[in-house]
């Protein structure tokens, strides 16, 4: 099922629901949960749905020692389809609480659903910013029309109980130029003020994030819209701003660009550009666009700041309306979210992403070698393999039953087309690999380049029996480690 249709209309969501609704059907339906916990295609060690459907990351925070995660919530897909925000909380990135959803579909302005945002704290409150989108019944085109796209807030003492929803922003407090498609808020402070960045898409098809400003995080007024000089597609989703020391990005996630070459080829777009911006004046320059991933399965993700600094990333694992088959669907449930990624920045300037730290803890039995020997060993689908590559010749790395990453005249490839439902080919020209880390779950597959200057993100369906990893290649020189992962 296609989630957005020509008209960039949310094809699932549907009906408004409260609370007690969400729990009365969450009641009946305690036996298809149980089915679809039962799978054996349910990941290890990633964030998916209890059951239903999920997309973006939302809400992102660390309160109290306890990591938050929310995210776009379809509990009863493909049936209902109501989005709310769910919710898991974590304190190692190894175990997870499932919660009950934190917001529903349950007012006026948000009866058609909350839509993505993101958090902010400040002396102990945790401040919620979030789409609430309203669908108009009738002959719309849902692009100029027949849509509202309200900026919400909510606070929280706690991360686990909520105020009343405050209504802060409405189509026509955003620029006269803007479609009917303005979201997506994420709220900071720089310059002792408070900004608030929104994905939006113009009347005139074109991208852009829309700055705003605020003295007392309710009150806002539009500043300025950041957009390269050339139009880069027609919607941006999902902005976030992240400062690394004195380096300063914008991520987004662009629609409406054309693939090229190995670059762009997903339908939608996720990447980020340096920015160069004092926050006072209106002048800014943005660098140019770069890749956040390179696989088939990677969108929206978000970025925020824990307790002990760090900044860290969750994807959505998959890419709308990118027409894969989705096996897991048949049992109850779809999508998940990607491992937690910190983000630092290379000499060279760019934003990379290794795995969280916390992730070690999920090894196993270690086995290790060298590359000299070769690498061939079975495996089972959950598990970490590093390789530390010391010279770059050709090499074909064979992944579990099917999957192939190879290396030939400077251009890396990962071909799925043996195990991944319509995903084919990913792959970028790169001169140098020195180091290549897998996280392969049940399901999923996650390939940290260079200590992740470059990522593909993947989901793989393969027959998880008599599975292998073997490195084909010319005067291989390097050693790998192997660790079976499990909790
Ligand atoms: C991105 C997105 C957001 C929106 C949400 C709705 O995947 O389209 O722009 O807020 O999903 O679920």
């Amino acid at each position: 099922m296609k989630r957005i249709n020509e008209n960039g209309e949310y094809n699932m969501v549907k009906s408004p629901m409260k609370k007690d609704a969400y729990l009365k059907h969450f009641q009946e339906r305690q036996e298809e949960y149980r089915r679809v916990q039962q799978d054996p295609l349910r990941l290890q060690y990633h964030i998916q749905p209890p059951m239903g459907w999920l997309n973006d990351p939302n809400g992102l925070c660390q309160k109290d020692g306890i990591y938050h995660i929310y995210f776009q919530y379809c509990p009863f897909y493909p049936e209902l389809g109501s989005i709310f925000w769910g919710h898991m909380t974590t304190k190692d990135f190894i175990h997870y609480e499932e919660q009950e959803p934190a917001v529903y579909s349950d007012t006026p302005w948000d009866c058609n659903g909350p839509y993505s945002g993101a958090a902010y704290q400040e002396n102990g409150t945790v401040f919620f910013f979030y789409t609430g989108n309203v669908r108009y019944e009738g002959d719309y085109n849902y692009v100029t029309d027949g849509r509202e796209q309200n900026t919400i807030l909510i606070t929280s003492e706690d991360g686990f109980h909520f105020s009343e929803k405050q209504l802060l922003m409405r189509n026509e407090d955003y620029p006269a130029d803007m479609s009917k498609h303005v979201r997506d808020p994420q709220v900071f402070r720089e310059k002792e003020r408070y900004f608030m960045i929104q994905g939006a898409r113009s009347v005139k098809d074109e991208g852009s994030i829309l700055l705003f400003e605020s003295e007392d995080l309710r009150n806002w007024s539009y500043k300025l819209r950041f957009q390269p000089e050339q139009p880069f597609g027609y919607m941006w989703e999902c902005p976030n701003y992240l400062k690394i020391g004195e380096h300063k990005f914008l991520l987004t996630c662009p629609q409406g660009v054309p693939a090229n070459g190995y670059d762009f080829a997903n339908v939608y777009q996720c990447g980020w550009f340096a920015l160069d911006y004092d926050f006072e004046s209106t002048d800014y320059r943005l660098g140019s666009f770069h890749q956040l991933d390179r696989g088939f399965d990677f969108y929206a993700p978000q970025v925020f700041k824990d307790e002990a600094g760090r900044w860290i990333l969750l994807g959505w694992m998959a890419v709308p309306d990118s027409g894969y088959e989705e096996p897991t669907l048949e049992n109850g449930w779809v999508h998940a979210l990607t491992i937690p990624r910190e983000l630092y920045v290379n000499e060279a300037g760019c934003l990379c992403q290794r795995p969280l730290k916390e992730l070690e803890g999920l090894r196993g039995k270690r086995v290790c070698g060298s590359l000299e020997k070769g690498l061939h060993e079975a495996t089972l689908p959950c598990f970490e393999l590093t390789l530390n590559l010391k010279a770059a010749e050709d090499f074909m790395l064979h992944i579990r039953e099917s999957a192939l990453l190879f290396y030939q005249n400077g251009e890396l490839v990962l071909d799925m087309s043996g195990c991944g439902k319509g995903r084919t080919f990913r792959g970028l020209k790169i001169s140098k690999i020195w180091k290549l880390q897998i996280f392969s779950d049940t399901t999923s597959l996650e390939i940290f380049v260079n200590d992740g200057e470059e990522v593909f993100t993947s989901r793989i369906y393969d027959s998880m029996e008599s599975l292998e990893i073997r490195m084909d290649g010319q005067e291989l020189s390097g050693s790998w480690e192997y660790d079976s992962c499990g909790k």
